[in-house]
């Protein structure tokens, strides 16, 4: 049996942003795999964080993925810039576009790998017809705009519909979970089905980033797949 390999992603949105560079070489130091950049646009959700040229000015300081979470409405006009900007992976959420299958291609098309975020209240059908576009699924654990809310616990059962989904079309589809996560329920996650864990504040309201990281990676040894 092979084992799943699982990726822990940071997210910048609880990091010092006055000291950015630093902050994402620490925690790639720290072991992360990947960055997970949210992007708010006080339109799509009601906070304003962080664009392209913040992606493009952390790119020169890690080697690992970024992995841009467009929470903007519209979505498109942005994409090229963010792929110019250094990004690897763009995901967004399916009401955020008028055309789901055009921004996913718009996506591959600027050279990223593309994915379809789920808010808590989101139904899954907007995969039926595209998963052959698509590169990672995202199930919200907290309704977006904001980090350090806490998990609800509702996600486990659609990253569990989103695991089989993923195994039925036989595709190397990464599925993320953010939102709330923590050393307490990583496990849980994981367990449902979920490689790919964003984690803001339990990482970066720590002093001792590696401590968190490494707890975080104990608890999904654990994990039976
Ligand atoms: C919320 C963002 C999350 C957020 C997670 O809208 O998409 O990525 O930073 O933060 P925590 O881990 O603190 O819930
Ligand atoms: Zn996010």
């Amino acid at each position: 049996m092979t084992m799943t390999t699982f990726r822990i992603a940071p997210s910048i949105l609880s990091a010092d942003f006055a000291r950015l560079g630093e902050e994402v070489r620490n925690v790639v130091a720290a072991g992360a795999d990947i960055i997970h950049f949210d992007v708010m646009d006080n339109h799509y959700v009601p906070n304003l964080t962080i664009g392209p040229l913040v992606c493009h000015a952390i790119r020169p300081h890690v080697q690992v993925p970024i992995d841009v979470h467009l929470m903007v409405k519209p979505v498109d006009r942005i994409i090229p810039d963010f792929a110019k900007a250094g990004a690897n992976i763009i995901t967004f959420h399916p009401e955020a576009s008028e055309h789901i299958d055009r921004t996913l291609q718009l996506i591959r098309d600027s050279g990223c790998k593309a994915g379809l975020v789920f808010n808590p209240g989101t139904p899954m059908h907007y995969l039926d017809y595209v998963m052959d576009k698509i590169d990672m699924i995202l199930i919200m654990s907290v309704n977006p705009g904001f980090g350090g809310q806490s998990f609800i616990a509702e996600a486990l059962k659609k990253i569990t519909i989103a695991r089989r989904m993923i195994d039925e079309s036989g595709r190397d589809i990464l599925l993320e979970v953010d939102g709330g996560i923590k050393v307490d329920n990583i496990r849980a996650a994981a367990e449902a089905g979920a490689d790919t864990f964003v984690a803001g504040s339990a990482i970066f309201s720590q002093p001792d980033y590696k401590e968190v990281i490494d707890a975080m990676r104990a608890e999904l040894a654990k994990v039976g797949r």
